[in-house]
């Protein structure tokens, strides 16, 4: 969560007006930063946070995140229900742990692992814990077998490409571990099995392959990556395991993109995480993540909690959580079957397609992707368009209350600045093409009237989006 700093009470506008309608005296005014000396009506305090929050933006118009912005309200009436249920209390709320229990399984399943029932797995507040859990768990093993074998194990790395999500990033350096990244380049936005490979040594303790990448949606080739881990083996005998970061392809491939693999069915293929809150349709926060085998996920990392009279293993980063996103995955597993994900999915797509075809025939944009993988697309400004940029067009579009983001890319093509669209659910043909109506109208207003540079001190603002 962002870093909040104390406030300079005597330089800033201290205290808050009441909207003299909610209370009974003509003035009333509540500190901002202090807590009130004195109660309110719950009323009061309902409507002056509500007037807090209007300058929120509008969720249905925002285009930047891969984040569930709509559920339907039996599932909201739900969340409600279970708002108070504390998913680390297993003896006190011993169902809502069972429906955890059969996400995990129904989970397993979809992502193909073995017969037999070995896969290991639990939820967590989102992919950014899920992936943390990941990655210590392919550290723990690494450093086991190097310690074994009577090894240095003080020098760890991870292979991925630049793409990855800032998780990773923080992963690297909360543990310890020398981040390896395989630049992007023009015509290669993810990573690739040889680029993989060519990073890897004995102190690799894995490759994460990203499902699909959060710059442009594409999927990685986690297949050519497996096998070109497999080559490394032969050749040089390290064996490298896969973590597969599936935040938003994990609950997508499975019902779009069936027959590939990417899964639990690519042996080299350790674990994978995918967040409930993206293509999963809940609300956030709620994430998920599952190992292969018991052997994948060392014993030391497992804590255990009462459970009926007995205990339960867990691993997780927090210890309180709310339950009422586990109990709407759930909800969403029965409610919308393998049918719903696919329908939910396929209109997700279908909209994506459609409104990467029409950008691409307006002439301006170069499309760095369509939308195939995730429904989800990246482009650009044609190389000749200067007299405005891909963040005048975003400014132009959040005058209208769409959220279209503008970023560059990472490190080596941080010279290419893009727009992403990420069509979720609820984001109908209807709005799609009301969108580009706009998009239209704001291009011929730009090539008309370019837009002059912001003053320098605001220019960072600009690029404030984050993945
Ligand atoms: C590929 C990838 N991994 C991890 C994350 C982090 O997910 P969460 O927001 O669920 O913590 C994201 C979020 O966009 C992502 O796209």
């Amino acid at each position: 969560m962002p870093l909040h700093t104390q406030v300079d009470e005597s330089s800033q506008d201290a205290e808050l007006d009441v909207n003299p309608v909610y209370v009974r005296e003509r003035s009333h005014e509540i500190p901002r930063y202090r807590l009130p000396e004195h109660s309110m009506l719950p009323g009061t305090a309902l409507q002056v946070v509500r007037d807090e929050l209007i300058l929120d933006g509008n969720a249905r118009l925002n285009l930047a995140t891969f984040v569930t912005t709509w559920m339907e309200p039996e599932a909201e009436l739900l969340m409600a229900e279970t708002a108070a249920k504390n998913m680390i209390d297993k003896d006190e709320y011993p169902q809502t742990a069972e429906l955890e229990h059969r996400c995990v399984n129904i989970l397993s399943n979809l992502w193909n692992s073995p017969a037999g029932g070995t896969a290991t797995g639990c939820s967590t507040t989102g992919s950014s814990e899920a992936c943390m859990l990941g990655g210590m768990a392919l550290l723990w093993r690494w450093r086991a077998g190097r310690r074994a074998a009577g090894l240095d194990a003080t020098k760890p790395n991870l292979v991925m490409g630049s793409n990855v999500q800032v998780c990773w990033e923080k992963f690297c350096r909360y543990w310890q571990v020398e981040p390896r990244y395989v630049p992007m380049v023009p015509g290669r936005l993810h990573l690739r099995g040889a680029e993989a490979a060519a990073k890897c040594d004995e102190n690799t303790i894995g490759v994460v392959a990203i499902l699909g990448s959060t710059m442009d949606g594409s999927y990685e080739p986690v297949l050519e990556i497996s096998q070109a881990l497999d080559r490394l083996q032969a050749g040089q005998g390290h064996d490298i395991p896969v973590h597969v970061d599936g935040a938003s392809g994990g609950f997508v491939a499975p019902f779009l993109q069936p027959d590939l693999e990417w899964d639990f069915r690519v042996p080299r293929v350790a674990s994978i995480n995918s967040s409930g809150h993206k293509y999963g349709l809940v609300y956030p926060g709620v994430g998920w993540v599952i190992w292969r085998t018991p052997d994948a996920l060392p014993e030391d990392l497992v804590f255990r909690v009462n459970y009926l009279g007995g205990e339960m293993p867990t691993f997780a980063l927090n210890f309180s959580r709310p339950g009422a996103q586990v109990a709407a995955q759930y909800y969403n597993f029965i409610r919308l079957g393998h049918e719903g994900y696919q329908r939910v999915q396929q209109t997700c797509q279908d909209v994506a397609l459609h409104l990467s075809a029409e950008i691409a025939k307006m002439g301006p944009f170069e499309l760095l992707s369509e939308g195939r993988d995730l429904p989800v697309f990246a482009f650009k400004l044609r190389d000749d368009i200067t007299s405005y940029s891909v963040f005048d067009l975003s400014e132009r579009l959040r005058m209208r209350g769409w959220q279209v983001p503008a970023y560059t890319f990472p490190a080596d093509m941080t010279d290419t600045a893009v727009m992403r669209i990420v069509v979720r659910n609820g984001f109908s043909m209807d709005l799609a093409n009301l969108l580009l109506t706009d998009f239209r109208l704001y291009v011929r207003i730009l090539e008309h009237h370019p837009q002059t540079q912001p003053p320098p001190e605001i220019q960072h603002m600009r690029q404030s989006f984050k993945h």
